[in-house]
């Protein structure tokens, strides 16, 4: 009897199986591959252009695919030609008429009323990207060279520590950011973050130096390649970044006395 009761639990469990797979079957949808027309379709760098004013967009120095998989074409294309292209035409319209025209990015972060949002907002947003365009590049990461090479070791013992360092300030910011690698008024280089589009610049840092690394935190920045999981866009954005651009930001910063 035992027997028969197993030999029938048996049966009804794998006529459920079948019968589940025989559902499983029956469900499958075909999905239709996209349209010629509804293909995602990538544009240029160097169709993008803001409108008329002070500023103009800082050319990208790769093509949209260049940095795949770090940063997803659509995601570059999108970020340089939509969210950057409105910042640069943002700041134009906000300094358009006023003392602010015919001064540089930095004159201008480093004296605009911190309670002029607008002003705020795009002119830290146009300086970040711009910076952020220029951190990277494909074929890079890897370790540091040249005088920066001797200066993160100087200030933060080793490059091991400067990438685990860094990669821990991004990773515990909460909401739209920016981490830096800065210049502070002593020569000495630093890591710290803002919020927004703020910038080390402003006057309200909490941190102040000049800026010659930055990465973009913000959500639109890695959502679509990565989503919830912005630690791997962080450890990936190690994989391209441009140490001999970052040198060069770091020689400039001394020759400016930072
Ligand atoms: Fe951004």
């Amino acid at each position: 009897m035992k027997n028969n009761v197993m030999f029938a639990s048996a049966f009804t469990a794998v006529a459920l199986l079948f019968s589940c797979q025989d559902k499983k079957f029956t469900e499958v949808v075909e999905v239709p591959l996209p349209t010629a027309q509804e293909k995602v379709s990538i544009g240029y760098p160097e169709d993008v252009k803001a409108k008329e004013g002070s500023f103009q967009v800082e050319k990208l120095p790769y093509s949209y695919d260049a940095l795949s998989p770090t940063v997803s074409p659509l995601t570059l294309e999108t970020h340089y030609s939509k969210h950057y292209l409105s910042d640069t035409n943002g700041l134009n319209a906000a300094i358009a008429g006023t003392p602010y025209q015919n001064q540089s990015i930095v004159d201008i972060l480093s004296k605009l009323d911190i309670r002029d949002t607008e002003l705020r907002n795009d002119a830290g947003g146009y300086y970040n990207h711009s910076l952020y365009w220029k951190s990277m590049a494909p074929d890079t990461g890897g370790t540091p060279t040249d005088t920066i090479a001797g200066t993160i070791n100087r200030d933060f013992g080793s490059f091991a520590n400067f990438k685990s360092a860094f990669k821990a300030e991004a990773s515990s910011q909460v909401g739209s950011a920016w981490t830096f690698l800065i210049v502070d008024k002593y020569g000495k280089l630093r890591i710290t973050s803002t919020q927004n589009q703020d910038n080390p610049l402003m006057r309200n840092a909490a941190v102040p130096g000049t800026p010659i690394l930055a990465l973009d935190l913000w959500e639109h920045a890695y959502y679509l390649g990565y989503q919830y999981r912005r630690k791997n866009y962080i450890d990936s954005f190690f994989n391209v970044i441009n140490w001999k651009q970052i040198n060069e930001n770091y020689e400039e910063a001394l020759r400016k006395k930072y």
